[in-house]
């Protein structure tokens, strides 16, 4: 099973991530738990690349292409075996982050998006997608401050240090993308406690199970 995890900065997807692990070992199911961009070894030098805060030279293209590239290896080296074995791939990020934050954020044609994510991935999309849902003002804070506690603001400050309302647009774009894609992405609230949230990716999750049966 594939299940990917989205939004916005600071929604607390890492913390999800976990708690769907711990959910998934519970039931003896042996997990691979990755991210995007750097999921791969040659993923986390294209990682450095993009989020690092001296690269603002980037191009919107040139931005996609290393995306797409980091997605490319991801799938061919770490995502696609792993399942082929059986397990259980949990991945923060993945091909709906290129739509929202290339497409509705950098403005990219998002059919042609589309046809490369294509090309990056394979075939293989995953089983289901949440989308953590939260208001940007509460995500960046949320994010700066962790970016800060980690010492990370410049090597991963990139993203933070977009206006308040490229975030904005990357939200309405989760919103707009999950509503074109009802069957494979579900869109959660991520407001409230940790528990509280998990209890709805919980429900999207074995929701699944019910509808493949
Ligand atoms: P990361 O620190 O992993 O963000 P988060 O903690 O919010 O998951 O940084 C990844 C950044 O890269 C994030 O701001 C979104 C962006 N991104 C894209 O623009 N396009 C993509 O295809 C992917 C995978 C990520």
């Amino acid at each position: 099973m594939f299940i990917t995890f989205e939004g916005i900065e600071g929604t607390g997807k890492s913390t999800q991530i976990a708690r769907v692990r711990e959910y998934f070992e519970a039931q003896g199911r042996e997990v691979v738990q990755t991210m995007e961009p750097g999921g791969s070894r040659i993923g986390v030098e294209l990682r450095k690349m993009l989020l690092h805060v001296d690269n603002r030279e980037i191009t919107p293209t040139t931005e996609l292409f290393l995306y797409l590239a980091d997605r490319a290896q991801h799938v061919g080296q770490i995502i696609r075996p792993a399942l082929e074995a059986g397990k259980v791939v949990l991945c923060d990020r993945f091909a709906d982050s290129t739509i929202v934050y290339q497409g509705y954020g950098r403005g990219l044609d998002t059919s042609m998006l589309r046809e490369l994510n294509g090309v990056a991935v394979n075939g293989l999309w995953p089983d289901l997608t949440i989308v953590l849902d939260i208001d940007p003002e509460i995500g960046l804070k949320r994010a700066t401050l962790r970016n800060i506690e980690d010492g990370k603001a410049k090597e991963e400050g990139r993203f933070e240090a977009e206006h308040l309302s490229f975030h904005q647009r990357i939200r309405e774009g989760y919103l707009t993308w999950a509503a074109f894609n009802r069957k494979r992405i579900r869109v959660i609230e991520a407001a409230g406690t940790p528990e509280e949230v998990f209890a709805r990716v919980k429900a999207a999750i074995e929701n699944l199970g019910n509808d493949a049966a």
